[in-house]
């Protein structure tokens, strides 16, 4: 038995309601929060997008509408007639932003029941997320997802708005396109027109956006779905979206400064904080020197200081040998921690800088009056105290190193610089800290392929000055490349392209394309090139990891309305899902299962 509509006008939405409405005749509409009987008053929270109100069954009032109150259960879907009325002063819930009044019900129309949900419906539920997937219409219910969607709105709004206030068009781009080499592997699409052909989903509009620029649109921007398959974790999914931009006749330094006033504004307009403009640039290579990562976080300290040179010619075989191939040894002084980590501590922390390669990890405690360390038998007096003078060392200071190859020396240190931070709880969750590390390699050597490839794409521009390198010395290029990082979370990344086809094609051979594929593959783009190519230069943001971090959640699935998991399905419809034997045939796919 349940009700409609007919003759009735909501007036308000729940939480709009506050004490300059009392004494006003209201029509709501919502979901049963609770309920609460007590026995000749019924009490209802009632709960919309804004919020919660609470109203009130009175027997004395009005019993036929007290009666059919008694039916409401969970989630039950309300629409009700009633006056405002001020609450008792003893009544009153400062938590509730309507919590001033109530709202005293004439009339009840019971719209639809529910079943009990499988988990109550309420702000930071306990909940496991598998069950919140599966169940996601419901989870959306609760006040804190909703949030995070409001927020994402208005982040996509206020990047909309700010876009075209400074000359920029939104211009859609194909989502059925054409595979390419290089990135991450593609989803593909059947053809069913032209069987044994595929589509690609785009990685990105990139070419798309460099072809509109060639067109003379001058300034584009897109808020797009991409799709990369590639394994997933809390800050990836094989669909995301990116506010994606490109300008005409800019260098760097022009894309950097719009973008970052982009993100002051989104930050004033979303959490009312003001952010100092211009952000910090850094260099690729001092973020490695100094956080071991090209997304360093530099909310806390704990940066690397490299010992090479110090310990290259001493007795300690495991240090002197990786110098000698040309790694380096290189070491965190973990300030103040000797209190902090036990000798079973150290052990533990030797086993994380394992998970990223890691031989071990040498440390030493620096005590008022000796050293405790299993290596500095290893060293004279002076190479120790040579040693303690690089790191600043006091008493009370851990001294923690390792010997590698640079690039397992950089990821090692440079998580094990976080996890300190993390055990010492030193990041402070309100602190917003941004920069722009720029100069990336140009490329990077994949031992796999035995080749060269990009480390961004290859569509990059090589740094002027690096140009002549790319013959003699490819590793050593540095790009007109930079991400956007804030607190340790690449959230955006783009660079000046390459605009003229002679260097394009000089790219394509460098990551070992010869000149036949690279004009099978990206011929369009080349000969669209001849043609009166304009400078530009662009940039991409995951817009759902910016929400993510705004909106102060740890993953992507809580700012997305209906994710995937790890697996790449979604558990609430189980795509993806097979197909039946007729399509197909049409698309001529055989399956080898
Ligand atoms: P890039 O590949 O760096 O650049 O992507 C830009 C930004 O998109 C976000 N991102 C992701 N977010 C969620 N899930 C994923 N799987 C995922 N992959 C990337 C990141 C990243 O910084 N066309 C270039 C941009 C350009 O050069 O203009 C591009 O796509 O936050
Ligand atoms: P070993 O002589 O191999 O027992 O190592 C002595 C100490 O050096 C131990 O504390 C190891 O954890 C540490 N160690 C070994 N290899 C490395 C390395 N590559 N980098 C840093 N420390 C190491």
């Amino acid at each position: 038995m349940v009700e409609t509509l007919q003759g009735l006008k909501r007036t308000h939405m729940c939480a709009q309601l506050d004490i300059a409405n009392v004494g006003e005749k209201v029509v709501l509409m919502g979901w049963t929060q609770r309920r609460r009987d007590l026995g000749g008053v019924i009490f209802v929270d009632l709960r919309d997008r804004t919020g919660i109100v609470q109203i009130v069954f009175d027997v004395s009032i009005n019993k036929e509408v007290f009666e059919k109150a008694e039916n409401i259960r969970n989630e039950y879907v309300l629409a009700v007639v009633g006056d405002v009325v001020k609450r008792d002063d003893e009544s009153v819930n400062p938590k509730l932003k309507t919590g001033e009044i109530e709202v005293k019900v004439t009339e009840l129309r019971i719209l639809n029941k529910a079943e009990t949900p499988p988990f109550y419906i309420e702000e930071d539920s306990e909940a496991n997320e598998q069950v919140r997937l599966k169940y996601r219409y419901l989870d959306l219910r609760r006040p804190d997802m909703q949030n995070n969607l409001i927020l994402r709105h208005k982040v996509a709004k206020i990047a909309r708005d700010y876009f075209d206030e400074n000359g920029f068009l939104e211009i859609e781009t194909p989502m059925l396109t054409k595979s390419t080499p290089e990135g991450a592997r593609d989803y593909l699409v059947p053809s069913r027109v032209h069987p044994g052909e595929f589509y690609a989903l785009p990685q990105s509009p990139q070419l798309y956006k460099q072809l509109l620029m060639l067109s003379g649109m001058d300034r584009y921007f897109q808020i797009v779905k991409c799709f990369r398959d590639e394994d997933l974790r809390a800050d990836r999914q094989p669909e995301f979206t990116q506010i994606d931009v490109e300008m005409s006749f800019v260098n760097v330094d022009d894309v950097l400064s719009i973008n970052e006033k982009l993100v002051a504004k989104v930050f004033k307009e979303t959490l009312g904080i003001e952010l100092e403009t211009p952000f910090l640039r850094l260099p690729y290579q001092q973020a490695m020197d100094r956080f071991g990562s090209d997304k360093p976080d530099m909310r806390f300290g704990f940066e690397l200081i490299d010992l090479s040179d110090l310990v290259a010619n001493t007795d300690f075989k495991v240090f002197a040998d990786v110098v000698a191939k040309g790694g380096s040894v290189r070491a965190i002084n973990a300030k103040n921690c000797m209190d902090q980590f036990s000798r079973r501590d150290l052990d533990g922390l030797v086993d994380f800088v394992k998970i990223y390669k890691a031989k071990g990890l040498a440390w030493i405690v620096v005590t008022e009056n000796e050293l405790k360390s299993p290596i500095t038998k290893f060293f004279t007096q002076e190479q120790i105290q040579a040693l303690l003078d690089r790191t600043q060392a006091q008493p009370g200071d851990i001294i923690m190193m390792v010997a590698d190859k640079n690039e397992i020396v950089y990821d090692a240190l440079g998580h094990l610089r976080i996890e300190l931070a993390k055990r010492l709880n030193l990041i402070k969750k309100d602190e917003y800290n941004f920069l722009w590390v720029t100069e990336f390699p140009l490329l990077e050597y994949d031992e796999e392929a035995k080749r060269y490839v990009a480390k961004h794409h290859p569509f990059t521009s090589p740094m002027d000055e690096d140009i002549a390198l790319l013959d003699s010395d490819p590793a050593k290029v540095r790009a007109k490349a930079y991400d956007i990082v804030l607190n340790g979370v690449e959230i955006g990344g783009g660079s000046i392209r390459i605009y003229n086809t002679d260097l394009q094609q000089k790219m394509f051979e460098t990551i070992g394309f010869s000149k036949e594929e690279a004009w099978d593959r990206f011929g369009f783009l080349m000969e669209a090139f001849k043609y009166g190519t304009p400078p530009h230069g662009g940039i991409a943001y995951g817009l759902d990891r910016l929400v993510m971090l705004l909106a102060g959640k740890d993953s992507i699935r809580d700012v997305i309305a209906f994710p995937k998991v790890q697996n790449a399905s979604e558990l609430m419809n189980n795509a993806p899902a097979r197909v039946d034997a007729k399509q197909l045939k049409e698309l001529h796919i055989k399956l080898d299962v």
